[in-house]
């Protein structure tokens, strides 16, 4: 057993309630390989804002549990060395487990070093979710891990379950979920899902350039939530905006990536501005690496140096990052 304090962690207790106050939500994003955790480290230290390394289990399967504690480790280190280097001040990173499934796996990641952890049982009928993130809290709390449960089902995959539809979050059951489990932040359900593939196109209008338009997330959903909750933190899961230029990007070099449709980001921001302190965004990375991979390496045909196709990645990466915590979630220069 490691405590994440001794590894340089904080968990998301000071990082929501300073989100919270400020009218901005802290970025969650995902990793699995060492190029996206040194992009996140560096567009979070150079525009100095709080960040949330997410691992899911996928993750952790793929990039194996104990070098995945070391690699956060060392992101913490790697931090602390550019913000001295660039005169910048120290960044909070907290190391949090995505779309926990099982007490089993929670308790497994609390040993290995996160200072929070997702226990998501939006899946189950209500009272079994109550009951198992109410096990999961019970035994965070003791180690000051912080804790995020679920209500209301997000369409797409969510770690391996896959839903067909989603279920909004019924705004009446989240005070007896808080009191009855403990949880320190709650993930909603009001419209955003997993994935590029947010919304099918008969759902959406065409704007003038020719580019779908979603339906607006439900936010009256979200105003009540917070009526019956005020001031506790909200997470919005799939936050991705499914960028156009990268699916052109992608498309153009060999790919096939058909109807993609994002959340705009003008609904994040405003997201942003309300309870919801932590958003959630994996899938444009995923995208905007991928776009960068493909025309490095369909441009430079004799190239076979892994470094020469993921560094333009990674480039990419660092700029979209800045981009969302700056023009998106509003957390650049919190710390
Ligand atoms: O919500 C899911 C995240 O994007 C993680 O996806 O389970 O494929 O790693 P993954
Ligand atoms: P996106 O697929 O929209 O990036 O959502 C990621 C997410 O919610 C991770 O938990
Ligand atoms: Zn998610």
């Amino acid at each position: 057993m490691v405590s994440y304090k001794e590894l340089g962690f904080v968990n998301t207790r000071e990082m929501f309630k300073a989100a919270m106050a400020g009218g901005y939500a802290v970025p969650a994003y995902n990793f699995n390989n060492m190029e996206q955790l040194q992009a996140i480290i560096t567009a979070c230290v150079e525009t100095q804002s709080p960040v949330i390394l997410q691992v899911s289990k996928g993750a952790r399967n793929y990039a194996n549990q104990t070098l995945l504690r070391y690699m956060g480790q060392g992101a913490v280190e790697m931090m602390k060395e550019m913000a001295r280097e660039k005169g910048l001040k120290e960044i909070p990173i907290a190391l949090h487990l995505d779309h926990g499934d099982s007490f089993e796996l929670c308790k497994s990641c609390i040993e290995y070093g996160f200072s929070s952890v997702m226990i998501d049982g939006s899946h189950l009928p209500y009272e079994e979710n109550v009951a198992l993130t109410k096990k999961v809290v019970e035994y965070a709390h003791q180690f000051d891990v912080t804790v995020e449960g679920e209500l209301g089902v997000l369409a797409g995959i969510e770690d391996e379950v896959v839903a067909e539809k989603s279920t909004y979050t019924r705004p009446e059951e989240v005070e007896d979920f808080l009191s009855k489990t403990g949880v320190d932040s709650l993930a909603i359900s009001i419209g955003t899902s997993h994935g590029a593939n947010k919304f099918k196109p008969e759902q959406c209008t065409l704007n003038e350039d020719g580019i779908y338009v979603p339906p607006e997330l439900r936010f009256d959903i979200l105003a009540e939530i917070e009526k019956r909750i005020p001031g506790f933190p909200i997470v919005l899961h799939g936050s991705s905006s499914v960028p156009v230029e990268a699916v052109k990007i992608i498309n153009a070099y060999g790919g096939n990536i058909k109807d993609a449709i994002g959340i705009p980001e003008e609904q994040i921001r405003k997201a942003a501005t309300s309870a919801v302190c932590k958003v959630n965004i994996d899938s444009d990375g995923r995208l905007w690496m991928t776009a960068a991979i493909r025309k490095y390496l369909a441009e430079h045909p004799e190239v076979f140096d892994p470094r020469k196709y993921l560094g333009p990645a990674r480039e990419a990466l660092i700029a979209m990052y800045k981009h969302k915590n700056i023009n998106v979630l509003g957390s650049a220069n919190r710390v």
